[in-house]
C-alpha cells in the first residue's frame, strides 16, 4: 500500500523547521548509502548527529504520533531517527531498494525496515523534476505531494528520485519497523480501521462496531511482533 498523509505540520511549524534546515550543514548523501545506492546517488544530507536534524525530526516524531492516519496505517514498533536530504542542480537518486535492515544511531539496536517515508519540506511549484517514483506490485507511481505532507510506501519496493531541473527538493526520509510485518495484513487491518471509524460515525453506538473493534484487535493479537 501507498499512502498520502496530508497536514503533518501546521503552517507555521512547518516554517519554522524550515528555517533552520536551510541554515544547517549539508554534507554528500552518499555517506549513508550501501554500497549499490552508492553507484545511484547524487544529493546532499544532513549529518545523522546534526542538532538541527535531531531537533527537527524530532517535531516530526511528534507530530506523526498525533496523527491517526499514520499510526493506523503504519501500526509503528520503532522508528529511525528522521533523515533530511536535499536536491537541486540536476542532482537524483536512480533506482534503487532500501536496506532492510539498518542499526538505530549512537545503539547497537537493530530494524527491519518495513515501510518508507518521506516527508515533504517544498511545495511541487517550488521545483521542477523530484519526483519520487515508486514501483509496486500494482505497477509505477509518481509522487510529489504538496509542503507538509509525507508518503508512506513498502520498503520492499524499488524506487527512485528523478533529477531536480529547477530550485530545490528539500524532503525528510527514514523508515519503521511495523508491529505488522506484512505489507498485504497491515493493509488489511488499516482497511478495518477506516471502516469501523466511519460506520461508529455514521451509525453512534451501532453494536456491530464494538464486535468489529473486537475482530479488529484480535487479529493484531494474532499477527503483532513486538
Ligand atoms: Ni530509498
Amino acid at each position: 500500500m501507498i499512502l498520502s498523509i496530508p497536514d503533518i505540520l501546521p503552517a507555521d511549524a512547518l516554517r519554522r523547521a524550515r528555517e533552520r534546515l536551510e541554515t544547517a550543514d549539508w554534507i554528500d548523501g552518499r555517506a549513508t548509502a550501501g554500497h549499490q545506492g552508492a553507484r545511484v546517488k547524487n544529493n546532499r544530507q544532513l549529518p545523522v548527529e546534526s542538532p538541527v536534524a535531531r531537533e527537527v525530526g524530532t517535531v516530526l516524531l511528534q507530530a506523526l504520533a498525533r496523527t491517526p492516519l499514520f499510526v493506523s496505517a503504519a501500526l509503528p514498533l520503532h522508528i529511525l531517527p528522521p533523515m533530511f536530504n536535499s536536491y537541486s542542480g540536476g542532482e537524483q537518486f536512480g533506482t534503487h531498494v532500501d536496506g532492510s535492515i539498518r542499526t538505530i544511531p549512537g545503539t547497537d539496536k537493530r530494524l527491519r525496515t518495513d515501510l518508507s517515508c518521506t516527508f515533504f519540506f517544498a511545495g511541487p511549484e517550488e521545483y521542477d523534476g523530484g519526483e519520487l517514483i515508486i514501483e509496486d506490485t500494482y505497477g509505477v507511481k509518481s509522487v510529489k505531494l504538496p509542503a507538509g505532507h509525507m508518503v508512506l510506501y513498502p520498503s520492499t519496493s524499488l524506487h527512485r528520485v528523478t533529477p531536480v531541473t529547477r530550485g530545490t527538493r528539500l524532503c525528510s526520509f527514514f523508515w519503521l519497523q511495523s508491529m505488522i510485518r506484512e505489507d498485504t495484513k497491515r493493509s488489511l487491518l488499516f482497511e478495518m480501521d477506516v471502516a469501523i471509524q466511519r460506520l461508529g460515525a455514521d451509525t453512534p453506538g451501532h453494536p456491530s462496531v464494538v464486535q468489529l473493534t473486537g475482530v479488529y484487535h484480535n487479529l493484531i493479537r494474532q499477527w503483532a511482533e513486538m
